[in-house]
């Protein structure tokens, strides 16, 4: 299983449907999908190598006996999430029940024990004839999710039962088999995380104790539901998540800079990040010594939350963070009106608690007075609450 959750082998047969396959990679990266093809040797005849390369990202193998230290099948069974063989031809079927590993295809969904998704496409006798039959039958059994091809014209003059489903119809039931929606496609999502930090001197800095973690949780989730995201990193580990563009920044105003650049073009503002209050009103070039190193004067930053609130149109969903120790629910309200935004976040984080860990604690407010809490909770489902949240105020 993947970090994200997400991973799928697209495995290819070799039919003439193979080329629409290029359409269901497209459309599963727009779901928030990873996609590795595995084409089967013979499929290559109809949508070569490099096509799948190109759409997918990603090198593509049809054998096992290329890059052999890198052992592809298993290291692919392991990742996968799920796998989803379009199209499937009789042939592929017929060594799918036979349990046959004789290409790296095969070799994968022997190894691997992720859910299966089968979208058969074939000429109608060879799809009706009963050696396919039992074939499916027989998958079907063993926990194969097979779906029934569509009716309608065929390669060749014939019409009937064996037509490449419509990729909606594909995408469709594979999230059905999968249990997600990507409630968010065609979402722009742009979100902060981390701590800004300003410098004092050539050395020395003024920070805090933002990991990023809630801030990365919620971009890799809202990837997951379909979104276009950007996240905008301050002073994070040097973590990438696949399909989400990461401008990193370091101080208050280089985040500024990219948020003025990038907020008009969003749908949703998730400001996650712990934005430095103040910085020192003069950066010394060099090191301070000891002896100078006594005091720092120190001048207000902008509040990017409330730059961005006010220049927003309509539509926009904003959402913010708020970390208290004391009257932490009276203060994130009124928070919540001075920087006007739809949805708060607030955690009480006494003695240091939530910095860093996986695991946070506090409450959900929305401008329409809702009011959730949230007691110990992995970060990655505090994200997929948020987005629900954001979900029900776009309407
Ligand atoms: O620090 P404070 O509690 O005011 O932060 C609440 C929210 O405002 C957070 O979402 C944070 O990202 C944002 N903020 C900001 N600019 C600041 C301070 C905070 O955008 N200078």
């Amino acid at each position: 299983m993947s970090a994200s959750g997400r991973e799928v082998v697209l495995g290819v047969g070799a039919g003439i449907a193979a080329y629409k396959a290029c359409d269901v990679v497209r459309r599963l990266q727009d779901h928030g999908f990873l996609v590795t093809v595995v084409p089967t040797p013979s499929s290559l005849n109809f949508v070569g190598a490099a096509t799948w390369e190109a759409l997918s990202g990603r090198e593509v193998a049809t054998q096992v006996w290329e890059n052999i230290p890198g052992v592809a099948h298993v290291r692919l069974a392991q990742e996968a999430d799920f796998i989803l063989i379009a199209p499937a031809t009789a042939d592929l079927i017929s060594r799918l029940a036979q349990g046959r590993a004789d290409d790296l295809l095969t070799n994968v969904v022997l190894a691997s024990g992720a859910p299966i998704m089968v979208v058969p496409a074939m000429h109608p006798h060879m799809w009706t004839n009963p050696g396919t039959m039992e074939n499916v039958q027989m998958l079907r059994s063993r926990g194969f999710t097979i779906l029934d091809p569509d009716i309608g014209r065929l390669t060749g003059p014939d019409v009937g039962v064996g037509r490449f489903p419509d990729t909606a119809r594909i995408i469709e039931n594979f999230e059905g088999m999968v249990g997600t929606t990507a409630d968010l496609l065609g979402r722009k999502i742009l979100i902060t995380a981390g701590g800004t930090r300003e410098p004092i001197d050539a050395v020395r800095y003024i920070g805090n104790r933002s990991s990023g973690k809630q801030g990365f949780a919620i971009a890799q989730a809202a990837f997951a539901r379909g979104a276009d995201v950007e996240l905008i990193a301050a002073n994070c580990p040097d973590l990438e998540i696949e399909g989400v563009h990461i401008t990193r920044v370091e101080t208050t105003q280089e985040m500024q800079t990219v948020l003025e650049a990038r907020f008009d073009l969003c749908d949703i503002l998730v400001m996650c990040a712990a934005v430095a209050d103040a910085k020192p009103a003069y950066v010394h070039e060099g090191k301070l010594s000891k002896e100078e190193y006594t005091s720092i004067s120190l001048i207000k930053n902008p509040d990017l939350l409330a730059e961005m609130s006010s220049r927003r149109r309509e539509g926009q969903v904003l959402v913010g963070f708020a970390a208290e120790t004391q009257d932490h629910l009276e203060s994130a309200r009124a928070k919540m009106e001075r920087k006007g935004v739809d949805i708060l976040y607030v955690n009480d984080v006494t003695g240091g608690a939530i910095f860093g860990s996986d695991i946070t604690s506090g409450t959900i407010l929305t401008r329409s007075g809702g009011k959730m809490e949230v007691n110990d909770a992995a970060k990655d489902t505090l994200a997929d609450v948020l987005l629900d949240h954001v979900l029900f105020q776009l309407g």
